[in-house]
């Protein structure tokens, strides 16, 4: 399946310039959000993962189906003051702001095989934060999966060392 058929490039949002990607034109079609999902479900298997870890918002869209198609846990990272419990905190540069990330300190067990996932892979300040978040809890990150990257921005130079699997590419 052509996947990029489904997403919307919005012209000049959400400042003028940026053709921002619209993933919800994927969500939205049953069969292009099944075969995106089972894309990163067999990327799983591949790395082997033992828990999903996806940063808010977009990345509990694509990261929650995979863990409930796997059978296995979902682990949310969020913004500063969402979490109820003792969080551990990652600062980070957007494409556009700069922001907080936080990880409750018990959301990883050391040891755990992690597989990263998120809608966008842009600046890789996001994916960097919250490999520094995993790594602090002892968690080894196997893998990153995103649905789309936007390789002019040159995100994969910040993840080197990381396994990495992108379904679109701009
Ligand atoms: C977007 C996107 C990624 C991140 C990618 O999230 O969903 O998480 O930016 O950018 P980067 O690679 O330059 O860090 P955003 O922070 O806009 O949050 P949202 O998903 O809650 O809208």
């Amino acid at each position: 399946m052509d996947l990029k058929k489904y997403v919307t490039i919005v012209e000049d949002w959400p400042k003028p310039g940026i053709r921002f990607k619209d993933i919800t034109t994927i969500m939205d079609n049953g069969e292009a959000y099944k075969y995106a999902t089972d894309q990163i479900v067999e990327y799983a298997k591949e790395v082997d993962a033992d828990i999903i870890v996806g940063p808010e918002a977009r990345g509990f869209i694509i990261g929650c189906p995979v863990a409930y198609a796997l059978g296995i846990g979902f682990a949310p990272v969020r913004k500063e003051g969402k979490l109820p419990r003792e969080v551990i905190r990652a600062e980070y540069g957007l494409e556009y702001g700069k922001d907080v990330l936080t990880m409750h300190k018990d959301a990883i067990k050391p040891g755990q095989r992690v597989l990263i996932v998120d809608d966008l892979l842009a600046t890789g300040g996001t994916i960097e934060a919250t490999i520094k978040l995993v790594e602090e809890l002892g968690g080894v990150v196997v893998g990153c999966a995103f649905l789309i990257e936007l390789s002019y921005l040159e995100g994969r130079d910040k993840l080197k060392d990381y396994n990495i699997r992108t379904l679109m590419q701009y």
